[in-house]
């Protein structure tokens, strides 16, 4: 298993002997290596077993940063920049030279974002290099929102994790593409549409499946417990799967007939920010629980709710 701990220096030591290490943002927790150097890079690909065609995130601690490897930033992305950054978003930029193809897929953009944790920022302004980072688990599977869950996925490949709490926001960074007077999100996350088009106007969303190049990433099936999960009417997934031994996932509703440990409900108060906020850690509870199918509903589709009904689609079967 990995050590767990809060000594930044000892991160910045692995990272520049270039060796991985994961790491705590807002959103979820990263596995990190030195952006520029693909000998580095290249051990997030083998250690999460993702496909080199799904590009990673860079991250850095000021938009001067973000400057040295984006070619420009177009003015509606600077806009964002400005009033969300630091915090859950990703701007997807052209980029210069300095990023290494593998990071990008060989595109010609790069995935820029400046994280709002203290303990990410205090390890990214220690560093004279960026980090590449996806979400700290095997590809595919739940990301991670504690040091613990990091362990528990990738402990035995990585020698250190960087302890910062619990993730406050829970779910990934809202991918962002400025194109001229376009605004495109390609991954709903914690930045809700609204709140995006508050600064820049009406938006697309445009989510893909594995056929976008532009986003391979957002493969269809993703964030998936083990366990088959189903989406829909609960009352009428209880009733499908009777027999069975069911777990349920549910803003607030619960069953009677249904053993009380087998069901987490996101927010009692049916608030959406709290639910975002334990999201996986319930799915990963119920995935460890000994229930042959886990059972949920989705959201109110507005605010954080479109995005926790992305994963959950994406999580079903
Ligand atoms: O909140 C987050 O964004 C977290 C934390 C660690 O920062 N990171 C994260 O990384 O979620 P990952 O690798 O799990 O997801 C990155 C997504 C993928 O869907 C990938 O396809 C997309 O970003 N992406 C990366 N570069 C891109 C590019 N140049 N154009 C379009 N999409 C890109
Ligand atoms: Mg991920």
């Amino acid at each position: 298993m990995a050590e767990i701990t809060s000594d930044v220096s000892k991160a910045v030591n692995h990272l520049r002997n270039g060796d991985l290490i994961g790491f705590p943002t807002e959103t979820v927790y990263g596995l990190a290596a030195n952006g520029l150097n693909p000998d580095a890079v290249v051990k997030i690909f083998q250690v999460k077993n993702r496909p080199a065609f799904d590009p990673l995130i860079i991250h850095t601690y000021s938009l001067t940063e973000v400057e040295k490897y984006a070619k420009k930033i177009p003015k509606k992305a600077l806009q964002l920049a400005e009033v969300f950054w630091p915090g859950p978003l990703t701007l997807v930029l052209d980029k210069n030279q300095l990023i290494p193809d593998l990071v990008t897929s060989g595109l010609d953009t790069v995935a820029m974002r400046i994280p709002i944790h203290s303990m990410a920022l205090k390890l990214l302004q220690q560093l004279d290099f960026p980090l590449a980072a996806p979400s700290a688990n095997s590809f595919g599977y739940v990301s991670p929102t504690t040091a613990d869950h990091v362990n528990a996925n990738l402990g035995d490949r990585i020698s250190l994790i960087l302890d910062g709490g619990s993730c406050d926001i829970g779910l990934e960074s809202t991918i962002v593409r400025v194109d001229g007077d376009d605004v495109v999100i390609f991954r709903l996350g914690g930045k809700t549409v609204e709140e995006i088009e508050g600064v820049v106007g009406k938006v697309m969303v445009r989510l893909n499946g594995g056929s976008n190049p532009k986003a391979p990433g957002m493969l269809d099936k993703h964030y998936a417990p083990e366990t088959p999960l189903f989406l829909g009417n609960l009352d009428q997934l209880v009733e499908n799967h009777q027999g069975k031994e069911i777990g349920i996932l549910s803003l607030r509703k619960s069953f009677q007939s249904i053993n009380e440990q087998n069901q987490i409900q996101l927010s009692s108060k049916g608030d959406l920010t709290q639910a975002a906020k334990v999201l996986f850690k319930a799915l990963r509870s119920l995935d460890a629980m000994s229930v042959d199918v886990i059972l949920t509903e989705k959201m109110p589709d507005h605010g954080l709710g479109r995005a926790i009904n992305d994963r959950l689609r994406r999580a079903s079967s």
